[in-house]
């Protein structure tokens, strides 16, 4: 295995920020990683893990030993003809949306409204993906990961990842203490059970005129959205939603909704209301706003990007000013759906 010194993490970051990993390495299979985790605990060295790098906004160099995640294979592993649904394995270095085109190709449903999320598939679990009324838990058997402490092999079945919107085990008690491995998702071999009644998905179905839709014309339709709103981290650097959309109590949206009749709501978990950070951002007139080459997206004013030059730094101090003006106008504390290394 090749162990890098000072290695540039700029081809492995969709904000393309400019940071070196102290020593670099990627892993392809379950012994390479084992190998990794050894040679970087007899060295004492932290860990870091990267994978699709579309999660993470990178404002030092990183000491200690970046892993890449290369885990590659896409397996169909039940196909009983009695059976409605098929469970699925991915490698979790696969990129999210090839995984997504494969189900489709076979057309295996359940994962269309999460098509063209940037990341890899092993990174979809940890924040419990989400796009147009569909996360990744409607649709998750169970993973595999392995230990960065000691290196074992584990098996986390659907109960005990605890997922939340945007939120998993992974992102709470057990932070950094897995790489995961493989991922099992149960799909729907018939799948006639389509999600579009979230907004945007259902005035762009109807736009392109069908009536009987399909898993691949919700695909479609999905990528359309996604494309005219967000930008494409090829040509402006991002990693989507910066911030996770509040959630407030209901006296506090009551108040709020006096004042702002034209505020947006959905319901959120435990009787809460969940509130577009888009919108309370875009409301303190942040959008389309650039501060040097850090900026406010102008068709979606939850994501922040580069333009070119900024570092992670401008990106989070941009943030930082975002994150207090949203909170003295609206009394809401938005907190970042980013990691923030
Ligand atoms: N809005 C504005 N101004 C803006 C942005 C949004 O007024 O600048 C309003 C929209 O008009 C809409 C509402 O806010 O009424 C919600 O906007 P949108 O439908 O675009 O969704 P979102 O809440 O901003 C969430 C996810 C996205 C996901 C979409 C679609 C989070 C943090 N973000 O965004 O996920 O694609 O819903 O389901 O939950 C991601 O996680 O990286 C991501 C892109």
């Amino acid at each position: 295995m090749d162990f890098l010194r000072h290695h540039s993490l700029r081809p492995y970051n969709t904000f393309g920020m400019e940071a070196q990993a102290e020593w670099f390495t990627a892993v392809s299979n379950i012994a390479d990683l084992q190998e990794a985790l050894h040679w970087a605990k007899t060295r004492q060295l932290p860990v870091h893990i990267i994978g699709g790098g579309s999660n993470i906004l990178l404002t030092q160099h990183l000491q200690g030993l970046v892993i890449l995640n290369a885990i590659k294979g896409l397996e169909l592993l039940e196909t009983e003809s009695n059976n409605d649904s098929a469970v699925i394995a991915a490698g979790s270095g696969e990129i999210w949306h090839d995984l997504v085109c494969w189900c489709l190709e076979r057309n295996l449903g359940g994962i269309e409204n999460l098509s063209l999320i940037p990341g890899t598939v092993g990174a979809a679990p940890i924040q419990n993906i989400g796009a147009y009324g569909v996360e990744i838990k409607d649709v998750f058997e169970k993973l595999e990961a392995v230990s960065l402490v000691d290196g074992s092999l584990h098996s986390f079945e659907k109960e005990s990842c605890h997922f939340a919107y945007r939120d998993s085990v992974f992102k709470q008690h057990l932070k950094g203490q897995f790489f995961i491995t493989k991922v099992y998702l149960r799909l729907s071999k018939c799948p006639h059970q389509l999600h579009t009644s979230y907004g945007a998905l259902e005035e762009t179905l109807e736009a392109m005129s069908i009536r009987q839709a399909t898993i691949q014309d919700v695909s479609r339709a999905v990528i359309g959205i996604r494309s005219s709103k967000l930008p494409k981290p090829q040509e402006i650097g991002n990693a989507g939603s910066f911030f996770k959309n509040p959630e407030i109590e209901p006296a506090q949206f009551e108040q709020l909704k006096n004042q702002y009749p034209h505020l947006i709501s959905f319901p959120g978990a435990k009787g809460r209301i969940k509130i577009p950070a888009g919108w309370l951002i875009d409301q303190c007139g942040w959008r389309g706003y650039r501060q040097g080459d850090a900026g406010c997206y102008d068709k979606q004013a939850l994501v922040l990007v580069n333009y070119g030059q900024a570092s992670g730094t401008d990106v989070w101090t941009l943030a930082q000013q975002i994150v207090a003006s949203v909170k003295e106008r609206f009394g809401i504390e938005l907190s970042p759906e980013v990691n923030i290394w």
